[in-house]
């Protein structure tokens, strides 16, 4: 691709484009896993287990299998055709391993006991209330504290001697920070439509990864992997919650098998409490030391993560610990305790979002005891290199994103004591915090096919959760041939597409990147090789590389079409003498298209990647007002400075940090999935109960990003963006809340309760 061709195509690379699939979406269009619907669909309801440890004593189905309608009801010994995952990391992932109903023991309230199929939804859901289960219960295990655990706590990222530093430290820190469980939220909630076609299963999902649940479902169905289809066109968002398969697809599988029609299951949002995974509880203990002048010389680091019976999942709470700052000596500790929950999952920032509340809050806590102030803190002890890796940094900015923030909010007016700062007749408070998240480039394929139509399609087995993954495709192509978005057709999330990365880790941008830009020159190159050689073309005669292609048109390098009035969404091209539109070419080489792929190395294959520490940073500076007399708290202002390479869209790029500030500030203020003591029964699992921000909670977002591009990563510098913004809202926001209220809370959310034992009375 010649370079004096790119400069107008390629701005769009960085532009706020509207995300293309947009219209879909508003106008209905878009059809999401569930509202998918076949003659002869059948519906499955699932029953839920009502105790929360035990074993069923007594299954009896018998007044469900009369009721009108019922066409199969799956239990425990009976069940068609669902076999165990073993997961294979690299290639395929489960969240719940046990398959469905494959025991008789209940090891968490809401456990699917049982699934009734009937012709409707309603015949269905009447008779699964009809099922009749005998519990022989016990106590379920619920202990929201974990410090009881006395099982294995494994050391990682051990240097120096933190032990001996901490006890000769000058100044130090040790304190206890909790987070609570967090039910992902996702506005579409988990479903399957499955239908077989003789050997063939196509499973419409809600899933971040159709590739690897392509690869889990032909396991646990016992199908090859060509026979297994996955298409999740459109998704309600996961945040983690949708990465892999929940035993909801394997049931709907196996009925559809079993009844030879289609069969249509939905996890109601009650389900989705107990059933389809959550950020589990953690109990961090952070013991920092200092020398007087605020140098850090140890960290301390050790936590406990919840696990439910089954699952070994560890929410790593330690993960930015080891680089985040530069410390001679610190070391972290895992401890994995089983509770009677479903199994977790990964959500928004797993392990980073936690970890870092309880270590910016202990580097605020810190700095109050240093009196010192807490940005100044951080940019003194900010590292130079990663640490624990013993490695150079690709690119990190953090020191700017400090300071930029500072600027905006007007740090240096601060006054640090508690309660010191007035507006409005409300008290106010500022507090900072820290983010990072990794980076990667993970494996990708692509497809770009130039078609005689004039309109270029690109496949890629990938999906697009909300983000704008369709849009950065179609910025791609379009930066590259200049073909305007409305001729560009991105086909993805469908398992038949070629492979592509599950939509998680804020890793499917850096990913497609490359294999789609390959994929796209390459196509491009073989169009003016055609151009040149085939006898009917107008170029006929002319060299490859005196030809070029703008605005989608072949023509000679040495004068660019001059195009008027052309618009990135429009089809305002318009023909000069010079420039011939790539369909023409094709026509005259009687091609049906032209079709070529590209792939993306991953990092970790990639020996140069492998010399570097790959991580993207932030930092919020968070503002709320109190109003003692009436307890009560508002987040007034949110700034959040980003530094996570090239932005390649600015506006979904900065939609991904304004709804992580939002989601934090839930962490920070509302959120937290309760558990019965006596039953383990998610006791809030509805939205009645279950606060989530809304429009009313919201403060005034301002997203800042840095824009240095990350070369190590991908030859446009960009890293992801998806999760990183929801790390340090809500330390960010216990500090503000301790500089309006004097009041230092560990234990996530915020609650009024906490705030009445603030000293300041009046504002
Ligand atoms: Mo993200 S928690 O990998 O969806």
């Amino acid at each position: 691709m010649a370079t004096d061709t790119l400069p107008r195509a390629a701005s769009i690379i960085g532009a706020a484009v509207p995300r293309i699939d947009g219209p879909l979406k508003t106008s209905g269009k878009a059809r999401y896993a569930v509202d998918h619907n076949f003659p002869g669909l059948a519906h499955a309801v699932a029953v839920q287990a009502t105790i929360g440890k035990g074993k069923i004593r007594n299954f009896d189905s018998s007044a469900a299998e009369r009721m009108p309608g019922v066409l199969l009801v799956l239990h425990h010994g009976k069940i068609d055709s669902v076999y165990r995952f073993y997961p294979h990391e690299a290639d395929g992932t489960i969240n719940e391993g046990r398959p469905p109903f494959a025991d008789e023991n209940i090891y968490y309230w809401g456990q699917f006991v049982a699934a009734v199929v009937a012709e409707t939804l309603e015949q269905a859901k009447a008779a699964a209330n009809a099922i009749k289960v005998e519990y022989d219960a016990e106590t379920p295990d619920v202990n929201p504290d974990l410090r009881d655990f006395q099982g294995p706590r494994p050391e990682s990222w051990l240097r120096g001697n933190p032990d001996q530093a901490l006890a000769s430290a000058p100044v130090a820190i040790d304190e206890t920070y909790v987070t609570p469980v967090e039910t992902h939220n996702p506005m579409e909630m988990h479903g399957t439509v499955a239908v077989w076609v003789g050997d063939d299963v196509t499973l419409y999902e809600c899933t971040q990864g159709v590739v690897n649940h392509r690869t889990v479902m032909s396991e646990v169905l016992g199908v090859p992997r060509e026979n297994v289809r996955v298409i999740s066109r459109f998704i309600g968002s996961g945040f983690g919650g949708k990465l892999f398969p929940w035993p909801q697809s394997a049931i709907a599988a196996s009925a559809a098998k079993t009844l030879n029609r289609p069969v249509k299951i939905s996890v109601d949002r009650r389900m989705m409490f107990s059933n389809t995974g959550h950020r589990p509880l953690t109990q961090q203990r952070i013991r920092l030391g200092a020398t007087q002048d605020g140098k850090l010389t140890a960290i301390r680091h050790d936590f406990f993560t919840q696990t439910s019976q089954l699952d070994d999942f560890v929410e790593h709470c330690g993960e930015q610990t080891p680089f985040l700052y530069s410390c001679p000596n610190l070391v972290v500790t895992t401890g994995m305790v089983r509770r009677n929950v479903g199994a977790p999952a990964p959500m928004r920032g797993p392990g980073a979002v936690p970890g870092l509340f309880a270590l910016e809050s202990a580097m605020d806590e810190l700095a109050i005891k240093l009196k010192m102030d807490p940005v100044e803190l951080r940019l003194k002890n900010d590292a130079e290199r990663d640490e624990g890796r013993n490695l150079p940094f690709s690119s990190r900015h953090l020191k700017e994103c400090y300071t930029t923030g500072a600027e905006k909010i007007g740090w240096k007016n601060r006054t640090p004591q508690p309660a010191s700062m007035r507006r409005n007749g409300k008290v106010i408070g500022w507090g900072v915090a820290g983010a990072s998240w990794s980076a990667a480039r993970i494996p990708c394929n692509a497809s770009v096919e130039l078609c005689p139509n004039g309109r270029v399609c690109v496949r890629c087995a990938t999906q697009d959760i909300g983000t704008g993954t369709y849009t950065i495709f179609a910025q791609v192509v379009h930066a590259q041939t200049g073909v305007p978005l409305d001729r560009i057709d991105v086909f993805l999330g469908d398992s038949s597409l070629p492979d592509g990365p599950t939509s998680g880790g804020s890793m499917a941008t850096s990913a497609v990147l490359p294999a789609t830009t390959t994929a796209v020159n390459s196509a491009v190159t073989r169009l003016l090789h055609i151009a040149a050689v085939v006898p009917n073309s107008p170029f006929h005669g002319k060299k490859p590389d005196e030809l070029a292609m703008t605005d989608g048109m072949v023509h000679l390098k040495e004068s660019t079409p001059q195009v008027v009035g052309v618009s990135i969404n429009s089809g305002g091209r318009q023909l000069t003498p010079n420039g011939v539109p790539f369909e023409e070419i094709l026509k005259a080489a009687d091609l049906g298209s032209i079709v070529a792929s590209g792939k993306t190395n991953p990092s970790f294959d990639d020996p140069k990647a492998k010399q570097y520490s790959l991580h993207s940073y932030g930092c919020h500076f968070a503002e709320v007002e109190w109003e003692p007399d009436i307890a009560r708290l508002r987040v007034s202002r949110i700034f959040s400075i980003f530094d996570c390479g090239r932005i390649i869209n600015k506006g979904a790029g900065t939609n991904q940090i304004l709804g992580a500030a939002v989601m934090g500030l839930g962490m920070a203020l509302f959120e937290d999935t309760i558990h019965d003591q006596r039953t383990g029964q998610p006791i809030n699992n509805n939205f009645a109960d279950y606060i989530v921000p809304v429009c009313a909670d919201l403060p005034d977002l301002d997203v800042t990003f840095l824009d240095y591009p990350d070369l190590i990563v991908n030859e446009y510098g960009a890293r992801g963006i998806g999760e990183i913004g929801m790390a340090g809202v809500a330390p960010a926001i216990a500090s503000a809340v301790y500089h309006a209220t004097g009041v230092r809370v560990r234990n996530l959310p915020i609650r009024i309760e906490d705030l009445l034992k603030s000293d300041i009375h009046e504002a």
